[in-house]
């Protein structure tokens, strides 16, 4: 389906006749401000254009074209094997495209940027295993994610500023931890530890956040207050979020882009995509 456009901050449209289904510049935008110098005057975040990657001839992604918007919180679902991860892989460049564009605001090219310059660039990726320092604290680790140009033990050495601590105390209470601060992150139940693992990206600003389906094996409760932290995120920062639990993505998602076979099948809100017949057959319906 072809949603309507509906910032009026988008990028001009720049349509490819040979383009599937759902390639509409659609990115649903705050504006230009996301900070930190990033351009992004066109409301535009992430622009992906025809993304092809390729593993031995199979096409995990697929002519892939997607738009986020500055603030925006998109969920992307889909079956197994859609290419969900893979797209992650692109943007964060672990994994390099055979073919297309991707941009980071107006500016910055993916595609010949480095993992960890894009990271410092500000995105920010959560894999679903949590990946703490289980024998440091919980104060520890934000401490540690802050200073991410110097060695563990030099960090752990090197004063925080006033601002670096203030950032980590409104951190804390933002993922709900600040009553855990001293406790080795090991002690932490799987839930707290992936909030931990937010507040390590948080601490380092990034503009857009990927979240790899962040409530697997997560209690109800827990699920619950991730929803509620997504949408208080969303805004101040972009969130592109992969997850397969559909009420989780009905309590966060106004935005939600179907990939099947590495191509984006259908975008809309969740009604709209989850009333497609195609979206029903591959996925929803299974
Ligand atoms: N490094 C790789 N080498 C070969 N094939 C790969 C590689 N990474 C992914 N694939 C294949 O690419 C396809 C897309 O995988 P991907 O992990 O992106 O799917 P996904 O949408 O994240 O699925 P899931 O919902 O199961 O996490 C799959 O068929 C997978 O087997
Ligand atoms: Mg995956």
């Amino acid at each position: 389906m072809r949603t309507p456009p509906t910032s009026q901050f988008m990028l001009e449209p720049v349509l490819d006749p040979n383009a599937d289904e759902g390639t509409s510049r659609d990115a649903i935008g705050l504006g230009s401000s996301a900070g930190k110098g990033l351009d992004t005057r066109h409301g535009t975040i992430l622009t992906l254009e025809d993304i092809s990657v390729s593993f031995d001839g199979f096409k995990a992604l697929n002519n892939l074209n997607l738009y986020i918007g500055v603030g925006e919180l998109r969920c992307i679902i889909g079956p197994n094997g859609a290419g969900k991860t893979t797209l992650m892989d692109v943007i964060t460049g672990k994994t390099r495209p055979s073919h297309g564009k991707a941009w980071f605001g107006e500016t910055m090219d993916l595609t010949i940027m480095s993992e960890v310059q894009i990271a410092q660039a500000g995105i920010g990726r959560k894999f679903q295993k949590p990946t703490v320092f289980e024998a440091l604290t919980v104060f520890e680790n934000l401490e540690l994610a802050q200073k991410t140009n110097k060695s563990v033990w030099a960090s752990l050495r090197a004063r925080l500023t006033g601002e670096q601590r203030d950032r980590i105390d409104q951190v804390l209470e933002t993922i709900r931890l600040s009553a855990s601060v001293e406790r080795p992150a090991g002690l932490l139940s799987h839930g707290q530890k992936q909030f931990l693992e937010i507040g390590m990206l948080l601490v380092q600003d990034p503009q857009l956040l990927l979240l790899d389906e962040p409530v697997a094996g997560m209690t109800d409760a827990e699920t619950e207050f991730t929803a509620e932290l997504f949408k208080t995120l969303a805004g101040h920062h972009s969130l592109m979020v992969v997850e397969h639990d559909m009420g989780f993505v009905g309590s966060i998602a106004d935005h939600v882009t179907v990939l099947h076979q590495g191509s984006v099948l259908a975008e809309g809100s969740l009604e709209d995509v989850q009333a497609d017949e195609r979206v029903i057959e591959v996925y929803l319906g299974r």
